[in-house]
């Protein structure tokens, strides 16, 4: 008789993690009972644990607060969170309790913060980086809130002609501003220079030339992100140095220049087998900076990140039920579920990301290797490998069971509905799934709300002209 779907896990990963655990049969998600989630509200679901936000914030502070003790840092570390991983108010809200700050990428976002300040969830030294190419709405809103007063907005210049802009309409007296150093892609990009910042062979010309003579504007900030995220690899540890030998250099022209900004790209969880040293990675960051600044004899700059996926991705769950079986030859088995894995999670299909995926209930049946199948028509709508295996096992289940097998994606908080949409229009008019938010009371008792109903037919023939 071949195994049970549990013992499968058991001999693979160290099960249960943190995240997981299984009681009476069913899994536990943050101990959050999933099976009564399931009862209550149905699937598909999408689920936002919010205290899973303010801990990672927590976790993120500690590893650099740890890594400055041990070697002797005397700067400080800046928390930014990336608003472009999700925006929705509740992951704000959560995210501005633990003392951070923020960083933006859209004019849009500027309206966002307002909204936010006039409910009073933004401290008044909230540092708001602006990032990205600034089409002139941008700009605009950027240059009014600079005007009225806010002192603590640094825009992170992404081309010269930005600064232009900024030198003919800012009017303050001071203004902060960045720059973003465009890094290397990895060789196997088919460009190799990022287009986002600007040319690392051009900065200091560009300092010179242009940002000096100009005594409104100081430069504090060098910005730098290697978009394939914080590794461990020689890629990875070659931009990075590169970037803080540049900070170094211009460190010694611009006296005004406090910060190192290294962006996001932590990474989460995407497999049971995940295995990344979060202390070590960024002890390695905190060193690096610092034997650079020892060696060139400059001060220590403030480190700024701006992780995305790290604040939000572990918050998010998705949950489909197998409404479908489907044998297409001897040896290929599909599951169809009750939703689209292209449109829902899109990432899964756009730059083929891999998501913990885990069963809720049926652990003690046998396990089966499957793909699973989304019910748009696009063949590209499906899902059959794992981040360490090109497969997907899952347990078994016959056709027409009374209970329904159901399906986990986990920590998928960051980006999907930025990527997709939330709500609008999809393909083959799959609809939006329900989206519930859970949080803890004060005596530790889980506390859930639907945060938005499944996408009804009308709103989606409304869109349309219907
Ligand atoms: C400038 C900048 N900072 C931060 C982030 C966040 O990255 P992550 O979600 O990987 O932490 C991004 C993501 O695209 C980015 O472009």
């Amino acid at each position: 008789m071949k195994n049970t779907y549990l013992e499968l896990i058991e001999q693979t990963f160290n099960f249960p993690q943190d995240e997981f655990e299984l009681k009476n049969g069913n899994l536990l998600f943050h101990q959050i009972d999933l099976a009564e989630i399931i009862k209550e509200y149905g699937t598909p679901l999408r689920l936002t644990y919010l205290p899973k936000i303010s801990q990672q914030i927590q976790k993120a502070k500690q590893y650099f607060e740890q890594a400055m003790q041990k070697h002797n840092y005397t700067a400080k570390y800046q928390y930014c969170y990336c608003t472009k991983s999700s925006h929705f108010r509740h992951v704000l809200e959560e995210a501005l309790k633990n003392d951070i700050h923020i960083e933006i990428s859209s004019a849009f976002d500027i309206d966002m913060l307002k909204r936010l300040d006039a409910l009073g969830k933004i401290k008044p030294k909230t540092k708001i980086i602006c990032n990205g190419f600034k089409p002139v709405n941008y700009l605009e809103n950027i240059v009014q809130i600079i005007n009225n007063g806010n002192q603590y907005v640094t825009p992170v210049l992404d081309n010269y002609e930005e600064l232009d802009y900024y030198k003919n309409n800012i009017t303050t007296e001071s203004c902060n501003i960045g720059l973003r150093v465009a890094t290397e892609e990895e060789p196997n990009f088919q460009f190799y220079t990022s287009r986002l910042g600007i040319r690392y062979s051009s900065v200091l010309n560009f300092y010179f030339q242009k940002i000096k003579p100009l005594k409104q504007f100081k430069l504090r900030m060098l910005h730098f992100f290697v978009d394939t995220g914080i590794r461990d690899s020689i890629y990875y540890w070659n931009e990075f140095k590169k970037c803080i030998k540049l900070y170094c250099e211009l460190k010694k022209l611009c006296p005004s220049l406090k910060a190192i900004n290294i962006g996001g790209g932590l990474p989460i969880k995407n497999s049971l087998g995940f295995n990344y040293d979060y202390q070590y990675m960024i002890e390695e960051i905190v060193s690096m900076i610092k034997t650079a600044c020892d060696e060139e004899q400059i001060d220590y700059p403030e480190i700024y990140s701006e992780f995305g996926s790290f604040t939000v991705g572990e918050s998010g769950a998705h949950i489909f039920s197998v409404i479908g079986l489907k044998r297409q030859n001897d040896s290929e088995l599909w599951y169809m579920i009750d939703n689209s894995l292209m449109t829902t999670l899109p990432d899964t299909w756009g730059i083929d990301q891999r998501f913990i995926l885990l069963p809720i209930n049926k652990w003690k049946n046998e396990y089966t290797r499957v793909n699973i199948g989304g019910i748009t028509c696009d063949n590209s709508d499906y899902y059959n490998s794992e981040a360490h295996i090109s497969q997907l096992y899952l347990p078994f289940v016959e056709k027409n069971e009374v209970e329904p097998l159901y399906l986990g994606f986990f920590n998928t908080g960051a980006y999907q509905e930025n990527i997709s949409g939330y709500g609008g229009i999809k393909h083959c008019l799959i609809p939006s799934p329900k989206h519930i938010l859970i949080t803890k009371d004060k005596d530790g008792k889980f506390q859930h709300s639907l945060h938005n109903e499944e996408q009804s037919a009308d709103n989606i023939l409304n869109i349309l002209g219907y």
